[in-house]
């Protein structure tokens, strides 16, 4: 990107705008096989990725590559059905450019989904992880480079990267809602290799309960934004070493399994915030 960021930015949100799009409480990201809290969303505006100057293209299959704005849960969100992943080559930069979006368009909060590996043994497929704080083990910082002053702070503090008020708001509904939520760190990694078993031995001694290949770029350009972050990881499986063989399509079902629960996680947990 040679053009200021603040500048491509204001070229995109003036485009979603022009879509129809108006104030943002809340932007949404649903990670694999968690789009489809997206078609809840009432009076919906959907705009496909590729109609948006500046967006790039997603990959990824499973993931629709859409925002849909409109209210769900009386709140005014606009939601990524599908988001872009650093192991697709896409620079971190590139990869939360649609969080800048978010905020540019007034979004105050973000909420943050992923699926994950399990690498705390009392884990199980299937569980939810409400997201406490976060290992950056990508090698890489979507802040790397110039920083442009206007966005936010040159060292963006990251002592609570997840909002402590929004976890306990979502603990307390798990709690209604009598759906077991785990909590614990995610740690990102770049993937898209899953990880080797000695890895995974090595991010549960250094605290990690989870392992994933996102969300942790997005959550720090949203901090250094000053947005509020709630985040919830599926844990899709346990990480290797843990269990048999690990493949895509075993996340892709157990995120089939529990979308129910969380989408009544999120939409209840939403109306609370
Ligand atoms: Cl085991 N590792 C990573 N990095 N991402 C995952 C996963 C494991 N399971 C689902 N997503």
């Amino acid at each position: 990107m040679s053009r200021k960021l603040s500048e491509l930015l204001q070229e995109t949100a003036a485009f979603i705008q022009g879509k129809g799009v108006g104030e943002i409480d809340f932007g949404m990201i649903l990670g694999s096989g968690l789009g489809e809290l997206a078609d809840e969303i009432e009076n919906p505006i959907v705009i496909p990725y590729e109609e948006i100057p500046n967006f790039p293209v997603s990959t990824v299959v499973g993931h629709a590559g859409q925002l849909v704005y409109g209210t769900l849960s009386g709140k005014k969100v606009l939601a990524m059905q599908g988001r872009f992943h650093y192991y697709e080559g896409h620079s971190m930069k590139t990869v939360t450019f649609p969080v800048r979006v978010m905020n540019a368009l007034g979004a105050h909060s973000m909420i943050v989904t992923n699926a994950a590996g399990g690498c705390n043994t009392s884990f199980t497929a299937g569980n939810l992880m409400l997201i406490q704080d976060h290992i950056n083990f990508t090698g890489d910082n979507p802040l790397m480079g110039e920083n442009e002053e206007d966005l936010g702070p040159r060292f963006p503090d990251m002592s609570e990267a997840y909002d402590k008020a929004y976890g306990k708001v979502v603990r307390e509904v798990a709690t209604e809602l009598k759906i077991m939520l785990q909590q614990g760190v995610y740690m990102g990694f770049s993937g898209p290799t899953y990880e080797t078993p000695a890895e995974v031995k090595m991010a549960r001694i250094l605290g990690a309960d989870a392992v994933g290949m996102s969300t942790v770029p997005e959550v720090i350009v949203a901090r250094h934004m000053g947005m509020r972050v709630l985040g919830i990881s599926c844990i899709t499986n346990l990480a290797a070493g843990m269990q048999a063989n690990l493949n895509h399509d075993e996340v892709v079902e157990t995120t089939e399994r529990v979308k129910e629960e969380f989408k009544s996680l999120v939409k209840l947990s939403l109306e609370k915030l």
